[in-house]
Parts: structure tokens; sequence; C-alpha cells
């Protein structure tokens, strides 16, 4: 079934955008490609609204206000799962190496945790239809 996912290329991890772009344009056709200089901190509140009661939210909204991420709109054949594979494990420690966080970040969540900041793991990615729809109404004045 063609559905539509959404990825950000968290700020850390900007001048990694075209490799990134990439290899995800082997798995689906990207619709939409936007560079956000300034993430705007309502934008980013509203993408991470379903985590809004863990402990980690208000940190994890910091780290991106203000700063640039690359964002795109991918749709295929079983998107979500195919970009949610290519991503890997949120925890960049537990992904395999050929995935983009097991190549690109050498984190891991338990120090981020123990340091009480976001783990960097490169990218976001959609984990539902459902969720994919609402990230890319919430992102949509960029995406034209
Ligand atoms: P992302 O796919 O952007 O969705 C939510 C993000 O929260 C996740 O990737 C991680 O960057 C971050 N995250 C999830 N769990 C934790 C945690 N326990 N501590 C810090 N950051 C986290």
């Amino acid at each position: 079934m063609s559905e539509r996912t959404f990825i950000i290329i968290k700020p850390d991890h900007v001048e990694l955008a075209d490799a990134i772009l990439t290899e995800l344009d082997h798995l689906a056709a990207r619709k939409h490609t936007a560079r956000v200089d300034v993430v705007p901190r309502d934008v980013i509140e509203s993408h991470y609204a379903p985590h809004r009661e863990k402990s980690f939210y208000q940190y994890l909204v910091d780290s991106f206000v203000g700063k640039p991420v690359v964002i795109a709109v991918y749709q295929g054949e079983q998107a979500i799962q195919r970009v949610m594979d290519a991503c890997g494990h949120t925890d960049p420690a537990r992904a395999s190496s050929d995935t983009i966080r097991g190549k690109y970040s050498i984190d891991s969540l338990e120090q981020a945790i123990t340091e009480q900041r976001p783990v960097r793991n490169v990218i976001h990615r959609s984990d539902s239809m459902a969720e994919a729809e609402r990230e890319i109404e919430v992102w949509k004045v960029y995406l034209r």
C-alpha cells in the first residue's frame, strides 16, 4: 500500500542531509524537501506533542529551537516501515552498523539519560500512518 512518511534530519547532523536523503531516495519517492533554517518553538512543540508528558520532552524541544533542520516527505509502498528499517533503532548503541543511526551516531540512550539530554540519533521518522499525516500537517507551511 502506498503511504506517506515524514523525516527530520536533526540539527546536529544537517551536514549529512545530502547523503541521508540519497540513501532514503532508494526506498521511496521524495515528494517534498525543505531546509528550515530556524526551527520555531511552536512547530517543534507540536511535532513532539505525543511526548509532552515524557521526562525528556523539554530538553528535546529545546535542542531544536532556533536551529536548522532538513525535512522531507516520502511516498511509496510500505514507506513507513522501509524508512524505519533504514534509520535503525532509536538508541544508536543498539542500531546495526548498516542503518543511518548506526552509521552516523556514536551516542547511546544510556549516556543521554545520564546526562539529561536528548539522544543524538541523527534522524526522526514517522512510526505510523496517523503520525506521518499529523507530522506533515505540523510542518506544512515549509512543505510547498
Ligand atoms: P525521535 O524519533 O525524534 O522521537 C522522539 C525522540 O526523543 C527520539 O527520537 C530521541 O531523540 C528522543 N528520546 C527518546 N527517548 C529518550 C530518552 N529517554 N532520553 C533522551 N531522549 C530520548
